[in-house]
């Protein structure tokens, strides 16, 4: 195989991974305030965002610096290259995303999983998570007050929707820098 059709089959995989892996991840914003609004589903709907994150999200999102580092071989791109600093600038972002949705976002989600598990106490009415919950878990059980969820459970389900923001924000970052490729 020729360099270019090298290089065209590890963008091929490459896009085709970002698609797998994170197209679902931004879905998560509406699939948790979805649950929300039905408290006896909130903690199977989380048990699903959890499920995709360990079982899809991380796995094939760690394949991108793979296919990643097969374009930059092939094209020997040099990321020294001030005309290559999106990429560099792309790959530091990448990190941080890929450590936080493992050692900070997953096991929050997991807890809110573990929280909910007895599901909602009764009379809970449902959590209006509003636009931009863009997290697993976005409205779990019950609204807070008489009925509703504990202090405690609502805060693990905010530290997972802030985290969600934050990892749907970087995600965008990285999907501009790798397709404007913008000089700096
Ligand atoms: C360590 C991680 C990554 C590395 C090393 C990497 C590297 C690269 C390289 C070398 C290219 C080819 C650029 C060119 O055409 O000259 C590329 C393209 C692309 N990357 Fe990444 N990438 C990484 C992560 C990501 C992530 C996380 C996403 C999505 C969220 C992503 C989405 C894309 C897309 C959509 C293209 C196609 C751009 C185009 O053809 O215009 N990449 N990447």
């Amino acid at each position: 195989m020729t360099q270019q059709g090298l290089f065209a089959l590890f963008l091929f995989l490459h896009v085709l991974g970002a698609v797998v892996a994170f197209g679902p991840a931004l879905s998560f914003s509406l699939i948790g305030p979805f649950g929300g609004r039905e408290s006896q589903h909130a903690n199977f709907t989380t048990r699903l965002q959890e499920m995709l994150a360990r079982r899809l999200v991380v796995p094939v999102g760690l394949t991108l610096p793979i296919t990643g580092a097969g374009m930059i071989l092939t094209a020997q791109i040099d990321l020294a290259a001030r005309p290559n600093w999106w990429l560099g600038i792309a790959i530091v972002i990448y990190t941080v995303l890929m450590v936080y949705a493992i050692f900070i976002q997953v096991p929050a989600v997991s807890r809110v999983v573990e929280l909910t598990k007895g599901g909602p106490p009764p009379g809970a009415a449902p959590v209006n998570a509003g636009p931009g919950s863009a997290a697993p878990g976005g409205g779990a059980p019950g609204a807070p007050g008489p009925g509703g969820p504990s202090p405690h459970v609502l805060a693990a389900i905010n530290k997972v929707k802030q985290g969600g923001i934050f990892l749907s924000a970087l995600i965008v970052i990285i999907v501009l820098l790798m397709t404007v490729k913008p000089r700096f």
